[in-house]
């Protein structure tokens, strides 16, 4: 392909993109693609000769479309936001233009200060603590990791590599791999799925403490558990805290936490993936509370702030502890430039060498929305959560499980699980809008997330009477079970539910 057919396809795959998220709504947000679909529809090898752009992106539209998830779509609810916006994906496609690998300063020095600036742009946006700029005095900063697991990751490896330096100088009769068996790292049992991943790959047992009723890890709980592992002779290395836990959204207590930290030497890691953009947020202002004590922290941009996957923003106290953890050179990575403060080599800051240009992406998004445009965006999600909460709130057939936090709802309908499930069903097999159950102590429930980039006032509408009419079926479907002969003597507690709705239904007409 040369220059000018890539502009026609270049240009082509725009209009093609533009389409589709303007006219998303006119999709079921679940594809009707059976396992298999797409391997049975393509070749088994490469075509020998090349094929023309026209004919594949007919074939995008043809066998690839059917088989998306639109995440795009305002009828999305499931999980957490996946962002994205026109400007990210230009900058996504300017990245890939320029086509650069920037593991050190030298292989792109753009690559490089661009992060810096956009992550002091990022820390001043959302209130951090100064001393996570680059540009403060002391020792930290921030970068743009892949993903929240790679962050988590990152801190859990660093903060291990810094337990056992200092617990081999305090303990010289110790051997490393006597000190590697001990460590022991803790979070909460609502963390997501990641930090438990963490641990398996850190080689690093992970306790889940138990958040209790309203889902909140507090420092008494920690302490209670470091002193246990420390009396059988285990050493604790770190606890990741969750600001915004996946499940119901809800806030550990990181003053109290970081209080136990600093008094046992435990490093602080707060995942705030979903919920950080809200620290720049002035009324959820107490969210940050204790956030000048933690080591490190993440969060998302591609899923509260309109950059689209990958961008996970992390930032560091002490970025040396990360550093020198995970340097490991050779003199084909050396520059003449090396060492210079201003110019982190953010290769020794995360797993990979190689380092993507996330920067621009990030840079272009917070440049045409500006910072307005993010709160706005943010104060929207909210927003419409609340619109969502209310009609919850007024049809007497369900309840709430979890405070609204943010652009998430947690609820329920009144009764047995059995009913959650049914329900969840019924509106999977409908496609129109998706959402996820979840479960604590035993009650299972759904989570209604605002997702959309321009998600408004009818979509929300339209989720609610999908939900709403689909649970009034089926309360007629369990009714006529209910009485068909021989089933009488099981009436259930979905049929007592559907009674109580009934009587409630004729007190509303009275
Ligand atoms: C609180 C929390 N942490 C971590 C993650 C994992 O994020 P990522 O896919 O960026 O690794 C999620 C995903 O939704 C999350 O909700």
């Amino acid at each position: 392909m040369d220059a000018k057919e890539f502009r026609e396809f270049g240009k082509a795959a725009v209009d093609f993109v533009a389409d589709y998220l303007e006219n998303i709504r006119d999709d079921e947000v679940l594809p009707s693609v059976e396992p298999g679909y797409l391997v049975n529809l393509l070749p088994s090898e490469m075509p020998e000769k090349p094929e023309s752009w026209k004919e594949v992106l007919g074939d995008i539209n043809r066998v690839i479309k059917p088989g998306i998830t639109h995440w795009q779509s305002p009828n999305m609810h499931a999980y957490y936001p996946t962002a994205t916006s026109y400007p990210s994906i230009v900058g996504e496609m300017l990245a890939s233009g320029f086509g650069i690998i920037g593991f050190s300063w030298i292989c792109s020095p753009a690559c490089t200060e661009l992060e810096v600036v956009v992550m002091d742009w990022l820390a001043k946006f959302l209130n951090l603590p100064e001393h996570f700029q680059h540009a403060s005095e002391g020792p930290g900063g921030g970068v743009i990791q892949g993903s929240a697991s790679e962050a988590v990751l990152v801190a859990v490896l660093a903060a291990r590599e810094q337990a056992v330096v200092s617990y081999k100088e305090s303990h010289p009769e110790m051997s490393e791999s006597e000190i590697r068996g001990r460590l022991v790292a803790y979070s909460s049992d609502q963390s997501n799925s990641c930090i438990e991943k963490s641990g398996v790959l850190a080689a690093m047992p992970i306790r889940l403490l138990p958040a209790g009723e309203d889902f909140v890890l507090r420092g008494e709980t920690l302490k209670q558990a470091i002193i246990e592992d420390k009396a059988a002779g285990r050493i604790p290395v770190i606890c990741i805290a969750t600001l915004g836990t996946t499940g119901t959204c809800a806030y550990d207590d990181i003053e109290t936490l970081s209080a136990v930290c600093e008094e046992f030497k435990v490093w602080l890691h707060v995942d705030a993936a979903y919920a950080g953009g809200a620290f720049a947020l002035e009324e959820c202002s107490d969210l940050r509370k204790g956030l000048d004590r933690v080591d490190s922290l993440n969060f998302n941009l591609h899923k509260f702030m309109l950059v689209n996957f990958d961008c996970s923003a992390m930032w560091l106290r002490d970025a040396n502890k990360v550093a020198d953890s995970f340097n490991v050179d050779r003199i084909y990575l050396k520059h003449k430039h090396e060492g210079q403060s201003q110019i982190p080599d953010f290769r020794h800051w995360q797993i990979p060498l190689g380092r993507r240009f996330r920067a621009l992406k990030v840079w272009i998004t917070f440049r045409t929305l500006g910072a307005e445009g993010l709160r706005n965006h943010m104060r929207k999600h909210i927003d419409l959560a609340k619109q969502f909460e209310q009609l919850v709130i007024a049809d007497s057939r369900f309840e709430m499980v979890a405070p609204r936090a943010l652009g998430l709802v947690c609820f329920r309908p009144k009764g047995a699980n059995e009913i959650t499930t049914q329900l969840l069903q019924r509106l999977m097999d409908r496609k129109k809008i998706y959402m996820v159950k979840a479960e604590h102590a035993g009650r299972q429930f759904l989570r209604f997330v605002v997702c959309g980039m321009d998600s408004n006032e009818s979509d929300i509408d339209f989720a609610w009477s999908e939900i709403e009419s689909q649970l009034t079926d089926l309360q007629k479907d369990q009714s006529l079970v209910a009485r068909k002969p021989g089933n009488m003597a099981d009436l259930t507690e979905h049929f007592q539910i559907h009674l109580t709705n009934e009587n409630s239904t004729q007190e509303k007409s009275q």
